[in-house]
C-alpha cells in the first residue's frame, strides 16, 4: 500500500507531518509529486503553482527554495481543524523526504513522480537520479530489489531514467487507456503499469491483461473500501491512497 502524498487526508498533503503519520501507520510506500524551483532544487508539490496548498502565491518554478520556505504548506487544511497550531509545514524538499525514508528504522519504499518534465527537458529526471545516487538509491542491483520507483504520465519522463538508469523500475501512469496500449503493453522499458481507479472500474479486464503482459499494477487513488475490494480481487501489486490506515486495515494487514 502506497500513500498518496503521505497521509494526505490526515495531514496536509506533501509535508513531513503527512509523510511521518504514513510510516507510523504502516505504509509500504510513499507517494510524492516533484517540481523544480527556480534555482534548481526538487520540491515535493503537486500543483504548478503554490496557491492551493499555502499561503502563498506564484508558479514553483518562478520561486527559489527560500521563497518556498517562507510558506506554510499546512494552513489551507489546518484551518478548521488546527486553529490554535503554531508552527507552520514548512515545503519538503526530496531530500528531507529521502532522510526521512533512510531513518524510518524499516523498509519504506518511495514513489516518485515527475511532474512537468517537458518544460525542464531533462533536468528534473537529471536532478533526481543525482539526488538518489546520493542515498546509494539510484542504480539497484535489480528492478526488484528497488526501494525507489519513478512514475510519470510522460512516457518521455520515464525513458529518460530508463536510459540513466536501466534498473530503476519507473511506472506509467495512465488517466485512460490510449488504442495502442490497449492490449496490455506498455512504452519500452517500463515495468509497472499505474492506471487511474475509474480505468479500472470501468475495464477490470485490463488489469488482467497488463499482468498476463508481465508487468505490475500500482492503481491510484484508492479510498472507499469498495474499491479496495475491487483491487484486492484483481491482484493489483500496489494500490495508493491517501488513507493508509484504513486501506491496511481494510486488507486485514
Ligand atoms: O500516484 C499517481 C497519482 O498521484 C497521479 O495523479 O494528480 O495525484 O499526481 P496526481
Ligand atoms: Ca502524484
Amino acid at each position: 500500500m502506497v500513500a498518496h502524498r503521505g497521509a494526505s487526508e490526515e495531514a496536509p498533503e506533501h509535508t513531513l507531518a503527512a509523510y511521518e503519520k504514513a510510516i507510523e501507520d504502516g505504509a509500504d510506500a510513499l507517494e510524492c509529486d516533484v517540481r523544480l524551483t527556480a534555482d534548481g532544487q526538487l520540491v515535493c508539490v503537486h500543483d504548478r503553482r503554490v496557491d492551493r496548498t499555502s499561503n502563498g502565491r506564484g508558479a514553483v518554478s518562478a520561486l527559489e527554495l527560500a521563497d518556498l520556505a517562507a510558506l506554510d504548506f499546512g494552513s489551507w487544511k489546518n484551518a478548521e481543524e488546527a486553529p490554535d497550531r503554531e508552527a507552520p509545514h514548512s515545503v519538503l524538499t526530496l531530500e528531507r523526504l529521502l532522510e526521512l525514508v533512510a531513518d524510518a528504522g524499516r523498509r519504506v519504499e518511495l514513489a516518485v513522480e515527475t511532474k512537468h518534465p517537458t518544460r525542464w527537458a531533462g533536468q528534473v529526471e537529471e536532478r533526481l537520479l543525482l539526488l538518489l545516487k546520493r542515498f546509494g538509491l539510484d542504480a539497484p542491483e535489480s528492478a526488484g530489489e528497488s526501494q525507489v520507483r519513478i512514475m510519470s504520465f510522460s512516457a518521455r519522463s520515464l525513458h529518460r531514467v530508463h536510459a540513466a538508469s536501466p534498473t530503476l523500475p519507473t511506472v506509467y501512469l495512465m488517466q485512460f487507456v490510449s488504442p495502442r496500449l490497449r492490449d496490455g503493453r506498455l512504452p519500452a522499458g517500463v515495468r509497472i503499469a499505474g492506471p487511474s481507479l475509474r480505468i479500472v472500474r470501468s475495464h477490470p479486464a485490463y488489469v488482467e491483461r497488463l499482468k498476463g503482459a508481465g508487468h505490475q499494477v500500482h492503481v491510484w487513488t484508492v479510498n472507499e473500501p469498495r474499491d479496495v475490494d475491487l483491487c484486492a480481487g484483481l491482484g493489483v501489486d500496489a494500490i495508493i491512497t491517501n488513507r493508509p490506515r484504513a486501506v491496511l486495515d481494510r486488507l486485514g494487514r
